[in-house]
């Protein structure tokens, strides 16, 4: 797929067929991931990956009840709360594969190349077929130290970006998107 072609039918993907996500296939994406321009090429990432559809959504689960517990009261991630109420809302879409873009360093533009990383690692899904949706909701929850153990994480180590992959049962419409504000300096 051509670049631009995978920009413009790049979608956030919420539903999954029962497909396994190949390990080799995640491979491919990491090695897109890393091709991401970083400050002073520093590339302060890594990636943890689990291929395990039931446990991911155990995982979710924990995320979505200690998102709960610790709601947003004011933005715009407030007005989900209703969302993610509903008991029938899974926080990682029953995803048979779980992506966790690392900072490995708390340098000041760590997060920055995180997300480069990240949006390297979602067009390369897109060009092989796979599905991708970025899960902010589970970051408070993956940042927590307990949660950094339990999953063998380095506890210096910050969760950028939690994204779930999988074969998508249908590629989502557009939203649209808002037209660019530009200024024109002089
Ligand atoms: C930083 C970030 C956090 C996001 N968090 C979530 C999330 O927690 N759950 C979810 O289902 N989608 C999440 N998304 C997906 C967005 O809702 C989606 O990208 C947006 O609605 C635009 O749709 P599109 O990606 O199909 O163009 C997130 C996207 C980004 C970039």
């Amino acid at each position: 797929m051509e670049l631009l072609e995978a920009i413009e039918k790049r979608r956030a993907v919420r539903e999954f067929t029962d497909a396994p996500v190949e390990r080799a296939s995640v491979e491919r994406l990491i090695h897109a991931a890393v091709l991401a321009p970083s400050a002073m090429n520093l590339q302060p990432w890594a990636f943890a990956v689990l291929l395990d559809r039931q446990r991911i959504e155990d995982l979710g689960d924990r995320a979505k009840s200690h998102l709960l517990a610790n709601f947003p009261r004011t933005g715009p991630v407030a007005s989900l709360r209703k969302t993610v109420e509903d008991p029938h809302y899974v926080l990682f879409h029953r995803a048979p594969a779980l992506v966790l873009v690392l900072a490995t360093s708390s340098e000041a533009q760590a997060d920055e190349d995180c997300c480069l990383a990240a949006q390297n690692l979602m067009f390369a899904a897109r060009g092989e077929g796979i599905g991708a949706c970025w899960i902010g909701l589970a970051r408070p929850w993956a940042n927590l130290s307990s949660t950094k153990v339990e999953l063998g994480l380095p506890e210096h180590y910050a969760v950028v970006a939690p994204i779930v992959l999988g074969h998508p049962k249908a590629w989502p419409a557009s939203h649209g998107r808002n037209a660019p504000e530009i200024h024109w300096l002089k």
